[in-house]
């Protein structure tokens, strides 16, 4: 490694920081622990204007860990939705009952302990022990992963675990010598990824702004910028269908909860087939007795089946996941009248109580398309 470049890339950072780097945002500069901890979590995924919305409402409903800790999870599923990624929302919860049960309320300030709460990796783990307790902990998440194999020409395949271990060296290596700095130092390098070194339009390509770093990258200074860092070729995305059925009885509609464990867990879902893949489509089912009995295998529908009005493809929605696409058909039908439900996960709602619960985002957006009726008089 440049010795030159090691002894003096935190202190250039952190000037950078306060000429082009982001201040103001609400999390910064706040030692609560448990305030970081929410800020990281939500910020893994979500991007900044987003959290900007969204996190000082999370921290009004649950302003601390023990509030969060004592909340049914379904609260915090549903204070989590449209942010996706719910696995996040499930083990923030997990995790606050860890800090009260395991840490006296209080969380741990050394990143190796805070590694073992649940949904804290050791990048989220340093952010959290620098910006709350100035400890001298890496982070090394995608954006500064590409900041060090590019600053150091590093080419192994990132998802390599050789390289993994290369570049958490160079994390730790360059961490300024002060542990006051940790915050800003932190802030700087996310920043840094997020806005200059960034992967398809670095500035150092442009011709506007001066990178701090472009006469010491080995990336810069071989030409290599845009090839590094390596990442394995990715496949495509395989695609799924799942039939869904969208049951409405006057103003309410049948919804069904999600097993933890699956995609959306613990959420409010329509009732839905299991997801079969594209590229082995079948004719689609029109069946409608044949339908409810896949969908619904707990219900007696030859109780159901009178009530309903024809059900008819009405929507086909497509939804991308990271690693996978669905296409969501959705059978529509009106019910004269709510059933008795044997099968404990489903649920009649009304639609102008659906605020209070946790609905995937596709789900959300197409109840919110469906107008109450007026003077909905049915009863069970
Ligand atoms: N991404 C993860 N943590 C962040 C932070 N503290 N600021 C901006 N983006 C982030």
């Amino acid at each position: 490694m440049p010795k030159t470049l090691s002894a003096t890339f935190a202190e250039k950072l952190i000037s950078w920081h306060a000429r082009s780097g982001r201040s103001g945002l609400p999390w910064q500069g706040n030692r609560d622990p448990y305030a970081v901890w929410v800020s990281e979590i939500m910020l893994q995924q979500t991007q900044v204007t987003t959290v900007l919305e969204r996190y000082p409402r999370f921290m009004k409903r649950f302003p601390t860990v023990q509030k969060l800790a004592s909340a049914p999870i379904d609260d915090v599923l549903a204070e989590w939705a449209g942010l996706g990624y719910y696995s996040r929302a499930r083990n923030l919860h997990t995790c606050a009952q860890q800090v009260m049960k395991d840490f006296g309320g209080q969380f741990p300030r050394d990143p190796h302990t805070l590694e073992k709460l649940k949904g804290v990796g050791r990048s989220t783990a340093g952010a959290i022990a620098a910006f709350a307790f100035h400890e001298r902990a890496p982070i090394l998440d995608a954006n500064v992963k590409r900041i060090l194999a590019r600053l150091y020409a590093v080419e192994g395949v990132l998802q390599d675990k050789k390289t993994d271990d290369q570049l958490w060296q160079l994390a730790i290596d360059l961490l300024p010598k002060n542990a006051k700095d940790m915050p800003v130092y932190t802030q700087a390098l996310m920043d840094f990824g997020a806005t200059w070194c960034t992967a398809r339009k670095p500035v150092c390509l442009g011709v506007e702004k001066k990178c701090p770093f472009e006469q010491s990258c080995q990336a810069n200074l071989s030409n290599q910028v845009l090839v590094l860092p390596q990442k394995k070729t990715k496949t495509k995305s395989p695609e799924f269908i799942s039939n869904m059925l969208l049951i409405r009885a006057g103003n309410f509609i049948l919804l069904q909860k999600r097993p933890d464990k699956a995609i959306w867990g613990g959420l409010w879902s329509l009732p839905e087939s299991p997801w079969t893949s594209k590229a082995a489509e079948q004719a689609v089912l029109v069946n409608t007795k044949s339908l409810l009995k896949e969908i619904l295998p707990t219900e007696n529908v030859n109780v159901w089946q009178p009530i309903f009005k024809k059900m008819t493809l009405s929507q086909r929605i497509k939804h991308v996941f990271t690693h996978r696409c669905l296409w969501i058909q959705v059978w529509s039908s009106e019910a004269t009248q709510k059933t008795d439900l044997l099968d404990p996960s489903l649920k009649w709602i009304s639609l102008n109580q659906l605020g209070r619960y946790g609905l995937p985002q596709p789900i959300k957006v197409l109840l919110q398309g469906l107008s109450p009726v007026r003077g909905d008089d049915l009863k069970n």
